[in-house]
């Protein structure tokens, strides 16, 4: 695999935007990097000797601009909030984030006659699971305004193929997790409110306890399980959702998960065996909206993109995240 295309890696200087950055420069694609470093690392571009760009999907003159001066093949858009509760508490902030910044974005597009896109969404477009492993057929019903904003962003695409021919591949990711293996780059979101980094975070004593929302669910330890996805498998799905348009592929729509899910005191017993000390932990109620198991079916991606996850063992994601912590905050 190797190619000399050059692609706009939209909130690539974010966590698994970086990650893809890396993943495509591996394979001789050139990446500019658009971010407005909201949330974004401009460290890890400097890191990774990649373009950056400092500006906003919602900016239509400064997107013109780009399309026009660069020869631009494809786009892929990790850019947007992610956090569920601040969603509910500012639903504006996120539709205008991610619903209309992917719309300025495609627009932009259009105009340069650029037509294809790899899209970051989520499995929270689902809900409530209605079966497991939740497959790309499972219902929709976006609970929380991020979901839905995630979802409105799919259906500009689907409507967006139908009128103007613009491809997409929609990757609906369970939980990223993990670091780049070289431990150039890492999760590191403020606030951070994913349970691994937050498990490493109070190993290192930046926090003094780590919650586990819900000890009483119908599971075998009763806490939640969840499908970690290592983010190096992840941008490599991307590469070959990529690969998949440039090919012609049609529009379509992916899971990306490892299909094994671990319970959050699995998650804690093995980031112990990994640290080397005991994690203090406090009891807290189930969070609203919070479903007792998320756990994807990754076979069509598996099946029609070729993709094969490397880094399905738990223990390894979580001794990689330990190598980025203790480099960043340690
Ligand atoms: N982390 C996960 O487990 C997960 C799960 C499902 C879906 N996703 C999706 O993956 C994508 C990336 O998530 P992440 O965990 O890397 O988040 P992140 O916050 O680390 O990265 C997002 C990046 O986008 C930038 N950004 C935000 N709004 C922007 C805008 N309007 N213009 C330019 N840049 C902007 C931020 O500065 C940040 O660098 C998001 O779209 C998220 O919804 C993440």
């Amino acid at each position: 695999m190797s190619d000399s295309s050059t692609i706009l890696v939209t909130g690539g200087a974010g966590y698994i935007g970086s990650h893809a950055v890396k993943a495509l420069q591996k394979l001789g694609y050139g990446a500019i990097v658009l971010d407005n470093l909201s949330y974004g690392h401009p460290e890890l571009m400097e890191v990774l000797g990649a373009e950056l760009i400092v500006g906003d999907t919602r900016d239509s003159s400064l997107l013109d601009r780009l399309f026009a001066e660069r020869p631009i093949d494809a786009v892929m858009h990790f850019a947007a909030f992610i956090a569920v509760g601040e969603s509910v508490q500012n639903p504006a902030l996120y539709y205008r984030n991610n619903v209309a910044g992917t719309l300025s974005l495609l627009e932009a597009m259009l105009k340069a006659g650029i037509k294809k896109f790899v899209f970051s969404s989520t499995c929270a477009v689902y809900g409530p699971p209605q079966f497991i492993p939740m497959t790309e057929e499972h219902p929709i019903n976006p609970l929380s305004p991020y979901a839905a904003s995630k979802r409105m962003a799919e259906q500009i695409l689907e409507d967006f193929d139908r009128a103007y021919g613009l491809k997409s591949v929609i990757f609906r990711y369970f939980n990223a997790a993990g670091a780049d293996p070289e431990g150039q780059l890492g999760e590191d979101h403020d606030p951070e409110t994913h349970l691994i980094p937050l498990a490493l975070l109070t190993a290192l004593g930046k926090r003094p306890d780590l919650s586990v929302f819900g000890s009483d669910y119908d599971t075998p330890d009763g806490t939640a399980v969840r499908d970690y996805i290592h983010i190096s498998d992840l941008a490599t799905a991307h590469i070959l959702g990529l690969e998949y348009l440039q090919r012609g592929g049609e529009s379509a729509v992916f899971n990306l998960g490892n299909g094994n899910g671990f319970s959050v005191r699995e998650v804690i017993a093995t980031a112990e065996k990994v640290v080397g000390k005991p994690i203090p932990v406090k009891e807290s109620p189930r969070r609203p909206g919070d479903a007792p198991v998320l756990v994807g079916s990754s076979a069509k991606a598996r099946e029609i993109l070729g993709w094969t996850p490397q880094y399905a063992d738990l223990e390894t994601i979580i001794q990689q995240a330990w190598r980025w912590h203790q480099k960043r905050h340690g």
